[in-house]
C-alpha cells in the first residue's frame, strides 16, 4: 500500500492504533475512507499490520474482528479524502472506484447541457478534484452553483492529454447533495476582501484563503506540541476563570453571574411580589399555633397517629414561613456591601476574570514537575483597535525549571526555528498558495528564521540604535524607559538586523511584577523576541524566586498581596530558578502566511465591538 508512505496515512496509521482500542467500529469506516471503495477486510488488516507499528495484542485482535458482521456501512462514511487522491502518483487511483465528497467551488455545464464538469472541494487540500456527471445521472442545474455540497461515487481517470488535471472523475451516481440558491449564497467565487468575509465567520472556511491557513493552524498547533513532547515538556491545562491577574495590568474581563442573577431576581419579584410584614406574621403565628397543637396533644399523651399528624403540619408550617422569609429578603439591584459591590453573593464568592494568561498557575506546576507548558485561550479587554491585538487570543506559554534568561532565549529561539522548519516541510502547497496571493516573501521568510541565528541585544543598545535612526520619524519618541512601540519593533528587526532580534534587559518601571530584578537594580530579566511582519511574537522572562524581592515588586506595582500569597508561596518552599515564556499563537499565523490582519488568522476573532457566533 503505497498510500502508507506519504506522512499524513502514517498519522492516519498511528491514530488508528488509538482508536481501535477505543471503538472498533468507527475506525473500520474511517480507515475503509483511505483506502478506496473496495472494503477488503482482511486484505486492509494485514497491510495495517505488516507496517513498522507493534502489532496488536490478541485482544486487540479479537476487538477487532467483532465488527466483520456488522451491518454495511454507510456509503458516506467510505469517502476517500480528496488529499490522499491529489497527492498520489495518478497510476495509483486511475481506474479505482471510490467515493467523494465536498462543496462544489465552480460547476459547469457543458456539450449543451448533456454534461457538467465540478471542481471539488473537500477541505483536506488546497487541490480540488474535477468530477464529471451526465445528465442521465442526475439534474445537472442542481450541481453546479458555488457552495453545494455533494458526496458522489465514480471511476477516477487520467484525463486526456494536455489536460491540467492528473485524475477526473467519471461519476456513476450521485449520492446526497445539499443545494445552494446562487442568487442568494453569500460568498459567490468572484474575489471576495478578507474584511468582507469578517461578515461571514460561518462561511468563511470555505474560501481558499481561510481554509489554507485553517490547516496551517492545525499545523502549527501540532509542531508545538511535537516540539514540547519531544523536549520532555509535559502540557498543563491552566484554568480559564481565574482570580489572580498575571499581568497586573487590569485588562481583564470580568466572569460574574451576578447581572443574570439580579435580573433573574427582579423578573421574579415582578411577577410574584415579595410577602408583606404581615404575610410574615400570619405565617410565624401559624407556627406558633401548630406548635402550641403538638404541645397540648403531648401532654394529654394523645395517640401516636395524632401526634404525628400534627407535628407534619408543624412541620410544613415552619417550612412556609421559611420560604416566605427568604423571599422577602430578595431584593432589585445588584447587592451591595458599604457602598461596593458585595463579591461574596457573587457565582465564586468572589470576584473572578478571564485569564490573561496562564504563566503564573503553570509555575506552579514547573515548581513540580519541572519543565512545562500551557497552551489554550487568553483574554485581554484591551480597547485596542489595531491589526495585531485580539480580546481573544492563543498563547504557548512553556516555564521552564532551573533555567535562567539565556536558556529561555536559547528555548525561544529554537522553538519559532522548529515551527518555521516544520511549515517548510509539511505545508508546502498551503504556503505556496500565501506567497502567490498574500506576500511574496512568505516562504522565503520561513527559511531565513529557521536557518539564521536570532541578533541578541540589551533593551539600552536597542534604543541607543533606534536614537540615531536618521532616515525615518517615528510616531512615538524613543528615549530610555518607553515601552518599545511596534514601530520601533519593527524598524529594529525589519530594517536594521533583517531577522530575528532578541531584545532583553528591560526598564523595570514598564514590565510585569514576576521579572526578575537585574543586579543594577534598573532592569528587569525580560526578552521580547521580535521578527518581520508583526514585531513581538513572543514576550518573557526570567521570575523573580527571592521572596523579599517579589513582595516588593507586587507592591511596587500597585498590587496588594493578598491575591499572591499561593504565588508568593512558591518562594517560600523549595524556591527555584526559573523562566518562561509566552508566544502569541495568532502572531505566529500572521508571520507566517504573511496575512495582514489578526482577525483573518483566527476562526473566530473578538475584538472591540464584534464577537460573532
Ligand atoms: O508579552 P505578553 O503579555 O506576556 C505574557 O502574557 C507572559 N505572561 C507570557 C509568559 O511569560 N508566560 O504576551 C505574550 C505574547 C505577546 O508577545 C504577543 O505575541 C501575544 O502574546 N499577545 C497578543 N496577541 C494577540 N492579541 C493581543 N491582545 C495580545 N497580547 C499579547
Ligand atoms: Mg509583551
Amino acid at each position: 500500500m503505497s498510500l502508507f508512505r506519504s506522512r499524513p496515512s502514517i498519522l492516519l496509521l498511528s491514530n488508528l492504533h488509538r482508536s481501535i482500542k477505543s471503538n472498533p467500529t468507527t475506525i473500520f469506516s474511517t480507515f475503509l475512507t483511505t483506502v478506496g471503495s473496495k472494503p477488503y477486510r482482511p486484505f486492509l488488516f494485514s497491510s495495517l499490520f505488516s507496517s513498522s507499528s507493534p502489532p496488536p495484542s490478541t485482544l486487540e485482535m479479537s476487538s477487532l474482528t467483532a465488527p466483520m458482521s456488522d451491518p454495511p456501512l454507510d456509503a458516506s462514511l467510505n469517502r476517500t479524502i480528496i488529499k490522499s487522491i491529489v497527492t498520489a502518483e495518478p497510476e495509483e487511483w486511475a481506474g479505482k472506484k471510490v467515493v467523494v465528497g465536498g462543496w462544489v467551488k465552480t460547476g459547469r455545464e457543458q456539450g449543451r447541457g448533456s454534461f457538467a464538469f465540478l471542481e471539488l472541494n473537500d477541505g483536506s487540500c488546497m487541490a480540488n478534484l474535477q468530477v464529471i456527471v451526465d445528465s442521465g445521472v442526475y439534474p445537472l442545474g442542481q450541481l453546479v452553483a458555488t457552495g453545494t455540497s455533494v458526496v458522489v461515487q465514480g471511476e477516477l481517470k487520467k484525463p486526456p492529454e494536455g489536460t491540467k488535471q492528473k485524475l477526473e472523475m467519471k461519476v456513476f451516481k450521485v449520492i446526497e447533495v445539499g443545494p445552494v440558491d446562487a442568487a442568494k449564497y453569500p460568498i459567490p467565487k468572484t474575489k471576495l476582501t478578507l474584511e468582507f468575509l469578517r461578515d461571514f465567520v460561518h462561511l468563511r472556511a470555505r474560501t481558499n484563503t481561510i481554509s489554507a491557513i485553517a490547516r496551517i493552524r492545525d499545523e502549527l498547533a501540532y509542531a508545538s506540541h511535537t516540539y514540547f513532547h519531544d523536549n520532555g515538556f509535559r502540557y498543563i491545562h491552566t484554568p480559564i476563570i481565574t482570580t489572580s491577574d498575571c499581568e497586573g495590568a487590569g485588562e481583564m474581563f470580568q466572569v460574574t453571574s451576578l447581572f443574570s442573577d439580579t435580573e433573574k431576581i427582579e423578573k421574579e419579584l415582578k411577577e410574584n411580589p415579595p410577602p408583606s410584614e404581615s404575610d410574615l406574621e400570619a405565617a410565624k403565628l401559624c407556627v406558633k399555633e401548630k406548635g402550641s397543637v403538638v404541645a397540648q396533644l403531648k401532654s394529654d399523651k394523645a395517640g401516636k397517629a395524632k401526634i404525628t399528624a400534627a407535628v407534619s403540619e408543624l412541620t410544613k408550617a415552619k417550612e412556609d414561613l421559611s420560604k416566605l422569609d427568604e423571599r422577602s429578603k430578595l431584593k432589585p439591584g445588584i447587592p451591595l456591601k458599604d457602598g461596593k459591590v458585595d463579591y461574596s453573593k457573587d457565582f465564586f464568592s468572589r470576584q473572578a476574570f478571564l485569564t490573561v494568561s496562564g504563566q503564573l498557575q503553570v509555575e506552579t506546576y514547573a515548581c513540580a514537575l519541572g519543565n512545562v507548558y500551557t497552551f489554550g485561550p487568553t483574554f485581554r479587554a484591551e480597547h485596542s483597535h489595531t491589526s495585531r491585538h485580539l480580546a481573544e487570543f492563543w498563547m504557548i506559554e512553556p516555564e521552564i525549571a532551573f533555567a535562567n534568561l539565556e536558556d529561555d532565549m536559547d528555548y525561544a529561539e529554537s522553538f519559532v526555528k522548529f515551527l518555521c522548519k516544520w511549515l517548510l516541510e509539511h505545508c508546502v502547497a498551503d504556503m505556496e498558495f500565501m506567497k502567490k496571493n498574500y506576500d511574496s516573501s512568505a516562504i522565503e521568510r520561513l527559511r531565513m528564521v529557521s536557518s539564521s541565528p536570532f541578533v541578541r541585544i540589551s533593551y539600552t543598545k536597542a534604543v541607543e540604535l533606534l536614537e540615531h535612526v536618521t532616515d525615518k520619524k517615528f510616531d512615538n519618541k524613543v528615549e530610555w524607559g518607553i515601552d518599545l512601540a511596534s514601530e520601533h519593533e519593527r524598524y529594529l528587526t525589519e530594517v536594521i538586523f533583517k531577522k530575528p532580534v532578541i531584545v532583553y534587559n528591560y526598564p523595570r518601571g514598564i514590565k510585569a511584577f514576576y521579572m526578575r530584578l537585574n543586579e543594577d537594580q534598573k532592569t528587569v530579566a525580560a526578552m521580547d523576541v521580535l521578527v518581520p511582519k508583526v514585531g513581538e511574537l513572543i514576550g518573557g522572562s526570567q521570575r523573580e524566586e527571592r521572596l523579599d524581592v517579589l513582595e516588593k515588586r507586587i507592591l511596587e506595582s500597585g498590587l496588594s498581596l493578598e491575591p499572591y500569597e499561593w504565588y508568593l508561596d512558591l518562594r517560600r518552599y523549595g524556591t527555584v530558578k526559573h523562566s518562561g515564556f509566552g508566544l502569541g499563537f495568532e502572531r505566529m499565523l500572521m508571520f507566517a502566511t504573511g496575512i495582514d490582519n489578526i482577525r483573518d488568522v483566527i476562526p473566530f476573532p473578538r475584538f472591540p465591538g464584534r464577537a460573532d457566533l
